[in-house]
């Protein structure tokens, strides 16, 4: 081999991105729910005494792209799988696979995970059934359990490793949320949670950071006042909802954006104490109502904006009795004409949408591409 090629092929190794993304990370790792879970909730589900039902487990859920069902909660990919294929890594896995090559990555997220640990909500009554054991900390110890297998061949053990992978902590919030909502707090009690989720989180970014983690991704959280599953809920209430200009409830879009703005200025302080760090603040909520706001643009009629493409009928095509994956639900033909997928996860489309502007921008500050460009 000559001297130039050597060179050149050393200039390409170490000057990533001139005309691919591929290389630059070694790894992906994921913890979230199930807006990106991959197949962690139906794994638990199976195992948990006495076994949690699942509707996602079958058709229609993955009828696109894959033609049959992962255990993502969507008609097909999901945000992580997109940022995976930009980077050229494989589609991650569910972690509980126990997969024995762990080496591109793994995805710990799970369906229902919360930032606060189950056994607050258990304890509280808050809830009343029993939880899925797969809280933030859970997930940081499943990370940690498998961080032998993919760190011990490294050159430079874990600190080298984890210097090298992305990493994506979040979504988490949402189904926190969610339980306080359904327990019947007030804006206000809800509001008063927000401090200790975002503490939580923001947690969990900075020990990724001591364990030598650069790239980190933190997502938002989604407008989830939009949640057709959540406007048919809260409309057989009768009570006076609120609504805002595009037919979402906004109690529960204040609580969201509140989250943001907290999540915002914690992550501008650790940014200040880690400055090596390079920690991406992912929008989850801004890209959602973009297209609801103008759902023509993306190919959406606007009656649809709102609706579920997978749903057993009703204003939004969401009905409790008959649920995206229950006998009685039904697909729509073309599910990229949809924002919402099943009621409370969003269409392949609107996922895909949602990853090229965390790469890309506008939706993510910096914008993953850049930050690894910077
Ligand atoms: C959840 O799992 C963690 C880690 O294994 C454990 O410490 C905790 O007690 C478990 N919590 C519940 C409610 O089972
Ligand atoms: C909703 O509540 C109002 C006031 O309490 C009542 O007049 C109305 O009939 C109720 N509507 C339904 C659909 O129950």
């Amino acid at each position: 081999m000559d001297l130039t090629l050597v060179f050149s092929l050393l200039f390409l190794s170490c000057f990533h991105g001139a005309s691919s993304d591929s290389r630059y990370f070694t790894s992906l790792f994921t913890l979230g729910d199930s807006y990106i879970d991959v197949g962690n909730f139906v794994i638990m589900a199976a195992r948990a005494v006495p076994a949690v039902p699942v509707w996602h487990d079958k058709l229609p859920y993955g009828m696109t792209f894959f033609g049959h069902p992962t255990g993502r909660l969507s008609d097909g990919r999901v945000i992580v799988d997109f940022i995976a294929e930009q980077f050229g890594l494989p589609l991650l896995q569910a972690s509980l696979l126990n997969s024995p090559d762990v080496s591109k990555g793994a995805n710990f997220a799970v369906g229902g995970a919360t930032a606060i640990d189950v056994d607050f909500y258990e304890r509280n009554n808050l809830v009343q059934f029993k939880l899925l054991n797969n809280s933030l900390s859970v997930q940081l110890g499943w990370l940690k359990e498998l961080k032998p297998y993919f760190c011990s061949a490294t050159k430079g053990g874990c600190r080298g490793c984890f210097s090298k992978a992305l990493f994506f902590v979040g979504e988490f919030g949402v189904n926190d949320y969610n339980f306080l909502w359904s327990a019947g707090k007030t804006e206000h009690e809800v509001m008063s949670y927000v401090p200790e989720i975002v503490e939580n989180i923001v947690r969990a970014v900075e020990r990724l950071i001591k364990e030598g983690a650069v790239y980190v991704v933190v997502p938002g959280n989604p407008p989830n006042g939009c949640s057709p599953t959540i406007l048919t809920l809260r409309s057989s209430l009768n009570q006076t909802e609120k609504y805002d200009n595009i037919g979402c409830l906004s109690d529960i879009n204040r609580v969201a954006m509140y989250h943001n703005v907290m999540l915002r200025s914690e992550i501008g302080a650790l940014r200040e104490k880690y400055p090596r760090a390079r920690i991406i603040l992912a929008d989850f909520y801004k890209p959602i109502i973009s297209m609801l706001q103008n759902p023509d643009s993306f190919g959406v009629a606007s009656q649809d904006a709102l609706r579920t493409c997978c749903g057993g009928g009703g204003v939004y095509n969401w009905n409790p009795s008959a649920i995206c994956g229950m006998p009685g639900a039904t697909a729509c033909k073309d599910p990229s004409a949809f924002v919402s997928w099943d009621g409370v996860h969003y269409t392949e489309a609107t996922y895909r949408y949602i990853a090229k502007a965390w790469l890309y921008g506008p939706f993510a500050d910096p914008p993953i591409l850049s930050a690894i460009r910077h």
